[in-house]
C-alpha cells in the first residue's frame, strides 16, 4: 500500500534550533578520560591533551553545544579541584560512576578549550546538591568576569587572562534523585536561591536552566514553573529509552523483533512527554519564553559483559540509529518549546557517538543519523501532514513512520523520515506543496539484520550511502523506504 502524505514547504512554523543537535559529555567511565581527554604526554595524538581522532570526527557533526561535567558527578564536582597545576589538582573518589579515581586533569580550562576546538557553545551544569551558593557564585564569577576580582584575578593566573563566554548555565542536575532527592518545592526555593547569585558580568548574559523532571513526572514541572518559572529560561527534561524496565535491562545486542518493537514504541513516547510538559509550560508561559530543554535522552541498556558496570558502556546498532531519528524528528516538530536536546553521551557511555579502543575509533550508526541529519539545524521547520500507516507486532500497533522536513535559506528542502517496522517496506506519495523540485537525492542508513552494528575489526557495517529510491513525477515525490531505515532527502 502507497501512503499519501503532503509537505507545505510555503508553511513555515518556526526556527529549528540548532542546540537540538546538542551533546553531553560527563565524567563517567571512558568519556572524558580515554574518550576525549588523553593528556597531553599521551602517545595517541592530541590537542593540549585532547585526542586528535576524536576532535577529527565530532568536528564532521558541526556540534552546536556541549553539556558538561554531569550528570550525577555536576552535583558532585567542586570545581575549584579542577584548576591550577594538573600535578596538584585534588584527586578524588567518583563515588556515582565506579568508585574510580577522578585525577581532575580535565577541568574547566580544558572544558573550554575542547568547546573552542569543536567551535561549539559551552553548557555547564552547577553543583547545587553538594555544593554552596558561594561556590556556585565563584565559578561563574572565574568564568565570566573582565575586572578586578579575587576570581578573575585567579583565573589570569591560571593562564586565561580573557573571560571566556558562557550562555548556557545550569542550576543542578535531577535534583529528584542523584542531585539531592529533592522535593520539587524544595528544589524551587533553593534554584530562586542558587541562580540569584550566578551572575551577569559585563555583556556576558546567562541562559539559566533549572532541573527538571524525570519522564513523566507531570508534577515536578508544574511545581517548578509555578515557583519558580520567571526566573528561567529553560526547564530541563530527562529520559531515556530503556527496553525491558529500568530495574531489567537489556544488551544492545543480541534482541529480537519484539524487543526492537518495544524501543520504537518507547521512542515515540517521547512526543507524548514533550506535548504533555509542554502543556503545563504554556499555561504559565504561554508566550513560550522558557524553553524546554531535553539535556539527556537515549538508550540505556546494560554494560557490556566484561566492562566495569558503572561505566555504561554500551554497543550501538541500527536500532540505536533508529531511537536517534525518531528523537530527532521529535524534537524538531516541538521546537517551539525544545530548545536544546543533548545526547547521552559523547563518546564510550550510554548512547554514544563515538566508541574508542586504546588508540582506535568507530564511528557508531547514531554519529551517522547526526551526520544525516544536520542539514535540519536553523532551518524552517515545514508542516507535513499525513497518517501514518501502522507497525503491527502482536496485539500492539504504532505509528511506522517518523517524518520532519525543513527548509534552509537557500530554499532546498530536507525531510527525514524513519521506517521503524523491521519487517515491512513504507511506500509514500509526498504531495508536495509551494515548490516545483527538479531534483531529489538523499541518503540512507539501514542493514538487512537489525542488530548490525560497527566493530573495531569492522567500523563500516552500518555506514549511510546513497539512497536511489525516490523519485520526482508531476509534482509528487515518490519514495519506497526498506524496512529499519532512516532516510534523508534533499529537494531543490
Ligand atoms: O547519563 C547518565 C546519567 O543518567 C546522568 O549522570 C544522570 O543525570 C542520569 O541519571
Amino acid at each position: 500500500m502507497t501512503d499519501y502524505m503532503i509537505l507545505n514547504t510555503d508553511l513555515p512554523k518556526g526556527v529549528i534550533n540548532r542546540n537540538i543537535y546538542g551533546h553531553f559529555a560527563e565524567h563517567l567511565g571512558r568519556c572524558i578520560y580515554e574518550g576525549l581527554w588523553v593528556g597531553e604526554d599521551s602517545e595517541i595524538p592530541n590537542t593540549d591533551g585532547i585526542r586528535n581522532d576524536v576532535l577529527a570526527a565530532l568536528k564532521q557533526l558541526d556540534i552546536p553545544i556541549l553539556r558538561w561535567p554531569g550528570g550525577c558527578f555536576a552535583d558532585e564536582y567542586h570545581w575549584k579541584d579542577g584548576i591550577g597545576p594538573k600535578e596538584t589538582r585534588k584527586r578524588m573518589v567518583n563515588t556515582h560512576w565506579g568508585g574510580v579515581v577522578e585525577n581532575n586533569h580535565f577541568g574547566t580550562h580544558e572544558f573550554f578549550r575542547l568547546c573552542e576546538l569543536l567551535e561549539c557553545e559551552p553548557y555547564i551544569c552547577g553543583n547545587i546538591g553538594s555544593g554552596t551558593v558561594q561556590e556556585m557564585s565563584e565559578w561563574v564569577e572565574y568564568m565570566t568576569f573582565d575586572g578586578e576580582s579575587p576570581m578573575a584575578g585567579w583565573r589570569r593566573d591560571n593562564g586565561q587572562e580573557q573571560p571566556w563566554r558562557l550562555k548556557y548555565f545550569g542550576v543542578g542536575n535531577e535534583n529528584w534523585g542523584c542531585g539531592g532527592n529533592m522535593r520539587p518545592e524544595y528544589y524551587a526555593d533553593l534554584y530562586r536561591r542558587y541562580q540569584t547569585y550566578s551572575r551577569n558580568y559585563g555583556d556576558n548574559k546567562l541562559y539559566k536552566i533549572a532541573g527538571g523532571a524525570n519522564v513523566d513526572d507531570y508534577n515536578w514541572t508544574e511545581v517548578l514553573m509555578r515557583e519558580a518559572g520567571r526566573f528561567m529560561d529553560g526547564l530541563s527534561l530527562h529520559s531515556y529509552t530503556i527496553p525491558g524496565s529500568w530495574e531489567e535491562k537489556r544488551y544492545a545486542l543480541g534482541f529480537d523483533a519484539e524487543e526492537w518493537f518495544e524501543t520504537m514504541q518507547k521512542s515515540l513516547h517521547m512526543n507524548e512527554l514533550i506535548t504533555r510538559h509542554s502543556a503545563i509550560m504554556d499555561k504559565y508561559d504561554p508566550e513560550q519564553r522558557v524553553g524546554l530543554i531535553i539535556d539527556e535522552w537515549g538508550t540505556w541498556f546494560l554494560s557490556e559483559p566484561g566492562t566495569n558496570p558503572g561505566f555504561l558502556y554500551q554497543q550501538n546498532t541500527l536500532r540505536d540509529a533508529l531511537v536517534a531519528g525518531i528523537h530527532l524528528n521529535i524534537f524538531q516538530n516541538h521546537s517551539r518549546r525544545v530548545h536544546m536536546a543533548n545526547l547521552a553521551q559523547m563518546v564510550n557511555v550510554l548512547q554514544a557517538l563515538i566508541l574508542t579502543e586504546g588508540d582506535k575509533l568507530l564511528l557508531t550508526p547514531t554519529f551517522h543519523v547526526f551526520q544525516m541529519y544536520k542539514v535540519h539545524m536553523d532551518n524552517e521547520l515545514l508542516e507535513v501532514a499525513f497518517e501514518s500507516p501502522q507497525y503491527t507486532q502482536g496485539e500492539q500497533s504504532i505509528t511506522q513512520l517518523s517524518v520532519s522536513a525543513s527548509r534552509d535559506g537557500a530554499g532546498k528542502v530536507y525531510v527525514s523520515v524513519c521506517n521503524l517496522s523491521h519487517k515491512d517496506e513504507a511506500s509514500l506519495r509526498i504531495d508536495i506543496r509551494g515548490m516545483s523540485p527538479s531534483q531529489v537525492t538523499g541518503q540512507i542508513l539501514t542493514h538487512t539484520e537489525l542488530g548490525a552494528h560497527n566493530t573495531f575489526q569492522a567500523p563500516d557495517t552500518v555506514a549511510p550511502s546513497a539512497y536511489h529510491g525516490a523519485e520526482l513525477k508531476d509534482g509528487m515525490l515518490e519514495c519506497c523506504l526498506p524496512p529499519a531505515s532512516v532516510v534523508v532527502l534533499t529537494l531543490e
